[in-house]
């Protein structure tokens, strides 16, 4: 079939393996809230991806005008946009893999549960489209709280008889990408060589850097742990209140969310030992969510790999992250089934 023709829709209709011009096989990936300040520049780096053959942007609001401006790239993927409520289940219809950066961000002074009541019913309609339209796309989630709104998420999907814990992803790139960012600050090395699984989940002491396990093997002084956990647990409030009231991380949010849909994409291709960090069901803890590595595959989460050995500090840091994780799953599954 032809990708360049916008009004054949046979493409999107197909189970997978779009092909690309060339032949090279392409997936078809949606972005809920792609008008977002996190929404934009992650579309516009999905439409750089060679991986993309699809690309689908849908919000409540502006989708015409951002669909219209990176449909001018003259890059493989094809891209459609869809506005309003009434178009989202045709926005999802054959997707591979649908990104959720949709819902309203933090201000100043705010913590990311402050925004449950808001993106939490923003991520409970979304998921129900989904379990709808694309029920086997793996799905990377974005919005916050995190913590709450995976398991949002995987209640909806349950009740819709569609659930497969290995196809829903909770997005924790960003801290990832951060620890690496201000590890490699402190070794004084490239980032680009750094590696710090970070575990737990994605809100203040939920996040836990396992600074014991970075690669290349380093040692820190107790200074520098403590130093590099704390701004790795506040790397969000640091953007929040650097943009003061202006929302929070949205350009190096869209770098992580593009860098782990590459991931979970080149995983679908089949390449093998793509590993990465991303909050799950798992049972690595007694909690029925936790953010760990997972090797991905064709199937989404393929292995759990366990949280490997502990030092003293960090198995303190993880009693405290379970407690506060247990109230927010707690929080997002009772939601879910209200
Ligand atoms: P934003 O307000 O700039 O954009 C959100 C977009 O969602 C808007 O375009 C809005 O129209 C859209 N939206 C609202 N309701 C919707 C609905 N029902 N369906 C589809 N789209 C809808 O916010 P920003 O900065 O892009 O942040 C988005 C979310 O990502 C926030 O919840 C934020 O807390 C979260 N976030 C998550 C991070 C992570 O590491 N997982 C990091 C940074 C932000």
């Amino acid at each position: 079939h032809n990708l360049n023709m916008e009004e054949n829709n046979s493409c999107s209709l197909m189970s997978s393996n779009c092909r690309l011009k060339g032949g090279a096989p392409g997936f078809k990936v949606a972005i809920l809230g792609a008008a977002g300040g996190i929404g934009q520049p992650l579309s516009m780096l999905m439409k750089i991806n060679p991986l993309v053959s699809v690309l689908h942007l849908y919000d409540v609001v502006n989708t015409p005008g951002v669909t219209a401006d990176i449909s001018h790239m003259d890059t493989g993927a094809v891209v459609r946009g869809f506005l309003g409520q009434k178009q989202l289940e045709d926005a999802l219809i054959g997707m591979d893999l649908v990104i959720i950066p949709a819902g309203v961000p933090r201000k100043p002074g705010m913590t990311r549960d402050d925004l449950f009541n808001i993106n939490a019913g923003i991520v409970k309609t979304l998921c129900e489209a989904i379990a709808k339209s694309c029920p086997k796309a793996i799905v990377n989630l974005i919005s916050n709280p995190v913590n709450s709104t995976v398991p949002i998420a995987a209640e909806v999907f349950k009740r819709a008889g569609t659930y497969d814990p290995s196809r829903l992803l909770g997005v924790t790139m960003l801290d990832v990408v951060r620890a690496n960012t201000f590890v490699a600050e402190v070794l004084g090395l490239d980032p680009r060589e750094v590696d710090v699984p970070v575990v737990g989940g994605h809100a203040g002491i939920t996040i836990l850097p396992l600074l014991s396990q970075v690669k290349p093997p380093s040692s820190f002084t107790p200074k520098e742990i403590e130093y590099l956990t704390d701004r790795i647990q506040n790397g969000g409030t640091e953007v929040v209140e650097a943009k003061a009231g202006a929302g929070s991380a949205t350009l190096s949010m869209a770098y992580a969310a593009v860098k782990f849909a590459d991931a979970c994409l080149r995983a679908l291709r089949g390449d093998a030992g793509i590993i990465e960090c991303a909050y799950v069901d798992s049972k690595v803890t007694e909690l029925p969510f936790f953010a760990s590595k997972v090797r991905l595959g064709r199937s989404g989460v393929e292995e759990i790999l366990p949280l490997g050995p502990l030092n003293d500090y960090e198995r303190e840091g993880l009693e405290k992250a379970k407690k506060e994780l247990a109230v927010s799953v707690e929080k997002g599954v009772s939601f879910a089934r209200k």
